[in-house]
């Protein structure tokens, strides 16, 4: 049996579903959100409390592991390796090996307490998901056509969410994935300016970026509700894109590879995503 945790969340959701339509054996972690994929057993976990993951974890073969926040995830890895699981797929970020920023070399400890428990593993390691620009920029995009960002001009590779969840149910569901890294990213690198014209071509109306410096972009953030942490974070990811303009190194085949397609383009996230930024 495979537990998916984060099963309400942007990647754990459409992983969940395509889990269940495949037939597979599967109980999904539920936290607060309601799930909205039927026909599935549930559990109820929340990292915070750690006695509500051993009975989440009972039959459990394969982990796939995700959390908003990294240091949630070191009380699952133990409680799945005293569980007796066997595998985990953990959702991490990209180049979290190399990476001197800190939500990476966050990413990078879980990686490594994942390692040491003896279980089999695979590291999912995503760049920027383009969902970000629903989820984070959304209301922005909806309400002024515009979203605020402090990466400057940088071109950079992004990923969509549902690219990083069909990997995962290879990854999950077919042999020869153990003791693997993935770094996954979309098919080109693409700078903001370049985002809002598919947004606007998309959206049919005019969506402009503004750009913003560090400080603002992050009190911005903080206003928002994000917390400070990430939003640190956030700063530090565009303080590093910024420091050259076109970034063809966050570029990889691993979706072509494993899906044996090409990864989704941001002009087709765009359309597809239409509808929830008000266009139609
Ligand atoms: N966003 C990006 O650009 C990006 C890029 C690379 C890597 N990542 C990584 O991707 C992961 C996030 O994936 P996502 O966007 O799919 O996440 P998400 O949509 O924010 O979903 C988070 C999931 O975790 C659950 N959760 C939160 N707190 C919990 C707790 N205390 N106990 C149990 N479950 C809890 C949530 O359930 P409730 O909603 O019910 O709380 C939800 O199902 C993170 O590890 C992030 O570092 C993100």
């Amino acid at each position: 049996m495979i537990l998916v945790t984060g099963a309400t969340g942007t990647i754990g959701s459409a992983l969940l579903r395509e889990l269940v339509r495949q037939g597979e054996s599967v109980r999904a972690a539920v936290h607060i959100r309601p799930l909205d994929v039927d026909g599935v057993e549930t559990c109820s976990i929340d990292y915070d409390r750690p006695g509500t993951l051993p009975p989440a974890l009972e039959g459990v073969d394969t982990l796939f592991l995700l959390s908003q926040e990294v240091a949630h995830e070191e009380p699952m890895v133990e409680a799945a390796k005293e569980a007796g699981v066997k595998r985990v797929v953990y959702i991490s970020s990209f180049k979290a090996d190399t990476d001197t920023f800190i939500v990476g070399q966050l990413h990078r400890e879980i990686e490594q307490r994942i390692q040491d428990s003896g279980m089999a593993w695979t590291f999912l390691r995503p760049n920027y998901l383009m969902q970000n620009f629903v989820t984070l920029m959304g209301d922005d995009i909806r309400n002024e056509d515009a979203f605020y960002d402090s990466i400057g001009d940088a071109r950079v590779s992004r990923i969509d969410a549902r690219d990083v969840s069909q990997v995962a149910v290879r990854v999950l569901t077919r042999p020869g994935h153990d003791y693997r890294a993935y770094d996954l990213s979309g098919p080109e690198v693409i700078s903001h300016h370049q985002a809002a014209d598919a947004l606007s071509d998309a959206l049919g109306r005019r969506i402009r970026y503004l750009e913003l410096d560090d400080d603002s972009f992050r009190r911005r953030l903080m206003s928002q509700g994000v917390p400070e942490d990430f939003a640190g974070f956030i700063e530090d990811v565009n303080r590093r894109n910024r420091n050259g303009e076109t970034h063809d190194d966050t570029l990889t085949d691993h979706v072509r590879n494993i899906l044996g397609r090409e990864p989704t383009p941001f002009p087709r996230f765009c359309r597809d995503y239409a509808p929830l930024l008000g266009g139609h």
